[in-house]
């Protein structure tokens, strides 16, 4: 099949167009690059030995998204294009819901225009909310979200609902993400965060290689084993590999479906720490500070309705997470800055 990848052009993106194309399935991006880089993709070539044609274009535009699509007649969309940042969407809480929402309906609009009939979105576990408890089941409500980013996510899978709902020829997949981790094991492509990063293996990375000082623990005092809060990791490849098999999935089932996507077992804070360690070779700086607002204590997926339905499982281990995340980092300390084009980009240090 041929697949739109929007904002594929980002961390997980990347890693999602190598499995797709590995899988069989021909690929385009269309990125704004507006948290990415085209240096990115042309690993993703690299790696497969595929061209892979790419599209600078903000998919709130209808008018580019309509000539890419109509151009293009893809198969399936697979919508990843959307902010990320929960405290920066806590601060721009308009911008957040403009741009995740509007990217989304324009593409859909897009699609019942050009007569596509399948859109894989990346949705998250944070649409749990505060109320359910854990393991995840795709069945739970959604819960009320800590932030806006987290709503996003929520009122976009309603959203997509409601299409599939009217429309008996869509084919909707809404994947659950838990928090992934980890690069493809190349070391060519990882995650590069702008700035200081906000979530946990960036730090942790960039604290390895020397470009932070020392890694804050969010709180010490929950009523976990060692204190600190416990997550879902997922490798990246893993989450890829889901994508894989959603796209063949929706070809196949009307109607719409969501899927967790984690691998159904909980590591704290310093369980990710010492794992770390031990891939690095060396002991991580750290230190306990306060509790984060909005942080919930244990998150974690009942990954079994993926395993049953779409014969996916997770099979990359906490140290494998821990070797490819280091890989990445090590090989690229500045992150995609350190390749020829992007090299006057200036790092953002603390
Ligand atoms: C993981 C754990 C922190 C940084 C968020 C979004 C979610 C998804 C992934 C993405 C927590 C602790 C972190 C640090 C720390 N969205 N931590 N020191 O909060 O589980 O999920 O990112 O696009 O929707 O909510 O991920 O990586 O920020 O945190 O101690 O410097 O690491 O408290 O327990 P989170 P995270």
């Amino acid at each position: 099949m041929k697949i739109m990848l929007a904002g594929g052009a980002g961390y997980i993106g990347t890693h999602t167009a190598i499995a797709l194309i590995e899988a069989g399935h021909e690929v385009f991006v269309v990125d704004n690059f507006s948290n990415s880089c085209r240096e990115a993709v042309r690993r993703v070539e690299k790696i497969t030995g595929s061209e892979v044609r790419l599209y600078e274009a903000d998919c709130c535009d209808y008018m580019s998204v309509r000539m890419i699509m109509s151009k293009e007649k893809p198969d399936s969309v697979v919508q990843m294009a959307g902010y990320k940042a929960v405290g920066e969407s806590v601060a721009k809480p308009i911008s957040y819901y403009r741009n995740n929402l509007d990217s989304t309906l324009t593409i859909l609009e897009v699609m019942a225009e050009c007569g596509v009939k399948s859109i894989v979105f990346s949705s998250s576990a944070t649409v749990y909310g505060e109320d359910n408890p854990v393991p995840y089941t795709e069945d739970m409500p959604r819960g009320r979200c800590s932030n806006p980013y987290g709503w996003t996510k929520s009122m976009i899978e309603q959203i997509l609902e409601d299409a599939a709902a009217a429309d008996p020829s869509l084919s909707v997949v809404l994947l659950r993400y838990f928090n992934p981790v980890g690069a493809h094991e190349s070391g060519l492509i990882g995650e590069d965060p702008q700035g200081i990063p906000n979530n946990l293996m960036p730090y942790i990375t960039q604290v390895a290689v020397g470009r932070r000082d020392k890694l804050t623990v969010f709180g010490g005092d929950y009523d976990t084993p060692d204190g600190t809060c416990r997550r879902d990791y997922i490798h990246v490849m893993d989450l890829a590999d889901g994508h894989a098999r959603a796209v063949d999935y929706a070809a196949a089932h009307k109607g719409s479906a969501i899927f967790n996507l984690g691998t159904g077992i909980p590591y704290s804070v310093l369980d990710m720490v010492n794992a770390f360690s031990d891939a690095c070779g060396h002991p991580l700086n750290y230190v306990i500070g306060d509790r984060r607002a909005g942080d919930l204590q244990d998150c974690w997926a009942d990954a079994e309705k993926a395993g049953r339905i779409l014969g996916w499982k997770a099979t990359r281990g906490i140290a494998e997470m821990c070797r490819d995340s280091w890989n990445w980092q090590r090989n690229n300390p500045k992150g995609y800055a350190d390749s020829e084009e992007d090299s006057d980009e200036e790092d953002d240090e603390e």
